[in-house]
């Protein structure tokens, strides 16, 4: 049982210690701690207001008064201290939240279409300005279009699997192949539409050659397909003059060499002068009236120019890069060179 001197004791004990510990406290969390154990119900101070009914009722009047001015004068420390480590506290989270508006922001990276691709859009744009519309077909292709409809005969050495890539080899028309040209879309497009036709094919195409500095088993071509009721091997001459001019600049000159292809008839080779020789750039010549008859038209009713060229090369030669494997590789060194 607390007697009076009991009482003063313990409360000049805790108003001498307790401001120590208040001002120690780092946290409002520890500070509450501190002010549960100060004030709180099983405080000290709690004890003594406890104990005043048991005192002499001439004392208890001033022993009020004491635990009064304990109490007050530690409650004042400790709402002091809180208002101190709350300032802080909010500092801190302000610091640690903070964004530096000055800062120079982060800039995304921005892609780029791959060289070939922007040498596609090149082409194809080209050709687009002269009134040519885009097809794309497919890179599957069964051996009916990729070569039968294109007049391409059973025994031609091109239909072997040493040439070309098959998923299934299959009979004559039935087989299914990665295409080894884009072709087959002439087929496929003058199945689809009536003449006139003007269309150029940009696409992946397929051949069972090793990788080395002038050949890919996948490289790209771009198709063109002219066909109306009075094309002549003068308009085939002047397209693609015109587009070699565009492509390698205004003063390029062309020539035209004899070739075979079995879809056209005659069949010629173009090549440019650029960069102080001729280059071979791409396979052209008269859609063969066989290929009209194989696909639903009247050979008698229309003619028409057909050819071919392959973007990797397209590519050497206008960035002059001396070997197609670097298209290929994603080097990124070598890819930021044509942004
Ligand atoms: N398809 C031929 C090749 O891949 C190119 C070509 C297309 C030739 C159209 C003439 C006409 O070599």
């Amino acid at each position: 049982m607390n007697t009076l001197m009991d009482i003063r004791q313990e409360l000049q004990t805790l108003a001498s210690s307790a401001p120590a510990i208040i001002a120690a406290t780092t946290t409002t969390a520890e500070l509450a701690d501190a002010e549960a154990a100060i004030t709180g119900k099983r405080s000290p101070i709690a004890m003594a207001r406890r104990g005043l009914g048991k005192i002499d009722p001439e004392q208890r009047r001033d022993v009020g008064i004491l635990i009064k001015q304990v109490a007050d004068a530690l409650q004042h420390d400790i709402d002091q201290r809180r208002n101190e480590l709350t300032e802080s506290e909010e500092t801190a989270a302000l610091a640690a939240d903070a964004v530096d508006m000055t800062l120079p922001g982060r800039a995304p990276v921005v892609g780029t279409h791959h060289v070939i691709q922007q040498v596609i859009d090149e082409i194809v744009d080209i050709f687009v300005a002269l009134g040519f519309t885009v097809a794309r077909g497919p890179e599957i292709e069964t051996s009916f279009y990729n070569f039968t409809a294109l007049n391409i005969p059973d025994t031609h050495p091109s239909r072997l699997e040493s040439d070309t890539m098959y998923v299934d080899f299959g009979d004559a028309d039935e087989g299914v192949l990665l295409r080894t040209h884009t072709s087959p879309m002439q087929a496929r497009y003058m199945e689809q539409h009536d003449p006139p036709v003007y269309v150029v094919v940009p696409g992946k195409v397929f051949r069972a050659d090793p990788l080395d500095p002038t050949h890919s088993p996948v490289f790209h071509q771009v198709e063109g397909l002219a066909v109306d009721t009075n094309i002549t091997f003068g308009d085939l001459k002047g397209t693609l003059e015109m587009f070699a001019k565009q492509f390698l600049g205004k003063d390029t000159e062309v020539k035209f060499i004899p070739h075979y292809f079995p879809f056209t008839e005659p069949s010629a080779e173009m090549h440019a002068f650029s960069n102080g020789r001729w280059l071979e750039l791409l396979g052209c010549g008269m859609v063969n009236p066989a290929v009209f008859e194989n696909v639903g038209y009247d050979p008698s009713a229309v003619t028409g120019f057909a050819f071919g060229m392959g973007v990797e090369r397209m590519a050497m030669v206008r960035h002059g890069i001396q070997d197609l494997r670097h298209l290929l590789e994603n080097d990124a060194r070598v890819l930021r060179q044509f942004v």
